[in-house]
């Protein structure tokens, strides 16, 4: 019989795919430390956009999604996580806490979302005309509901379009705004650079890909002209996909943190059935377009991203950063390295 794993080996796994997660400009703004048999995460603030997300609501999103990846790890060894979400006001930096007591075999549908952790790319664009696979947004909104979160569907034009122009405004005064440009800069490094965060240019189109109604990406590439080549120079119909809301009742550290974890669930399941997820949270870096999204388009609820679901062959590439750059002992040395 094979060895059991150390909390040490297990920790090394988790953490290498929970690096993984989809976080706001690539900035990956996590650390982990092992502690006897418990994995604690923490948000790290250095890494929080000063200017865009001055509450640090998308860094502890980003930090939920990279929490969803630890869980669904643990369950890829056939452990069960114990999961403590735990921002609090003495530690704000602390995330969540993940244990795992006990043993319990994967089940298929969990081991279907493990396979895609690694693979899964945000989308950037337009989609194919072609639909969603039948029962994905049912599936999609009842799995957002077990992280204490909401998916809700704009289905109507009227709704779908005004959701729309909120990402055209926002889109429209992020790129007059020269803080916001230089802050931008930081986390979109020019290609071939060998940054292992922000947002590559092998990870967007050069050319914006317009669809009605439109919404618009974020200018990466700032005027320099890179990104991804068009994969063919056919004009065919392009569609914006089912456009969307995430949203939680509350307006908490906690919420945040779970509106990750059901993001990177949405993401991964959406992924499992063929299909591919854009991402735009412009409008809700602006407070007064977030308000007019919360009290307009989501019935009160407040709304952290807008997402678009669609088909499509994606060629996008990201970058991560060394798992044992973000795995630390309690003491603040690497999990492995040894005092000399
Ligand atoms: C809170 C949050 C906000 C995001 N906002 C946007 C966005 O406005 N536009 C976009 O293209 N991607 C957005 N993303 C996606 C990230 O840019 C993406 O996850 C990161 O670059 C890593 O790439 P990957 O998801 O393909 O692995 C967001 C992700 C998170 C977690």
């Amino acid at each position: 019989m094979s060895q059991p794993m150390t909390a040490e080996q297990i920790a090394r796994y988790v953490v290498a795919e929970a690096v993984w997660a989809p976080s706001v400009h690539n900035t990956q703004p996590w650390r982990f430390v092992l502690d006897e048999a418990e994995i604690s995460l923490y948000a790290d603030h250095e890494r929080r956009l000063k200017v865009a997300d001055p509450d640090g609501r998308e860094l502890m999103i980003s930090c939920g999604a990279a929490l969803f990846n630890v869980r669904l790890a643990l369950r890829s060894l056939g452990y069960v996580p114990e999961t403590r979400v735990l921002p609090d006001p003495d530690q704000p930096a602390l995330v969540a806490r993940v244990g795992w007591p006990e043993r319990a075999g994967i089940d298929e549908f969990e081991r279907r979302l493990f396979s895609q952790v690694r693979t899964r790319r945000t989308h950037r664009g337009a989609f194919d005309p072609e639909p969603l696979p039948s029962a994905l947004l049912a599936a999609l909104r009842s799995g957002v509901a077990r992280d204490k979160a909401a998916l809700r569907i704009l289905a109507d034009d009227g709704r779908r379009a005004a959701l729309a122009a909120a990402v055209q405004t926002a889109e429209h005064e992020l790129e007059r705004d020269g803080e916001r440009l230089r802050e931008l800069a930081r986390w979109t490094p020019a290609p071939g650079s060998a940054c292992r965060d922000g947002v590559p240019a092998s990870s967007y189109p050069a050319r914006a890909e317009h669809a009605n109604p439109d919404f618009p990406g974020r200018d990466f590439a700032r005027g320099h002209g890179w990104g991804t080549p068009p994969l063919s120079s056919a004009t065919s119909i392009r569609a914006a996909g089912v456009a969307g809301l995430l949203t939680t009742a509350a307006d908490r550290p906690v919420d945040w943190v779970n509106t990750g974890q059901a993001l990177q669930r949405v993401l991964l399941t959406a992924s499992a059935c063929g299909a591919a997820v854009a991402l735009h949270s412009q409008p809700l870096e602006l407070p007064w377009l977030r308000e007019f999204i919360r009290t307009q388009l989501s019935d009160g609820a407040y709304p952290h991203l807008v997402v678009r679901i669609g088909m499509v062959t994606q060629v996008a590439l990201s970058v991560r950063r060394d798992p044992g750059d973000v795995l630390f002992a309690p003491g603040g040395d690497r999990v492995g390295a040894v005092r000399v």
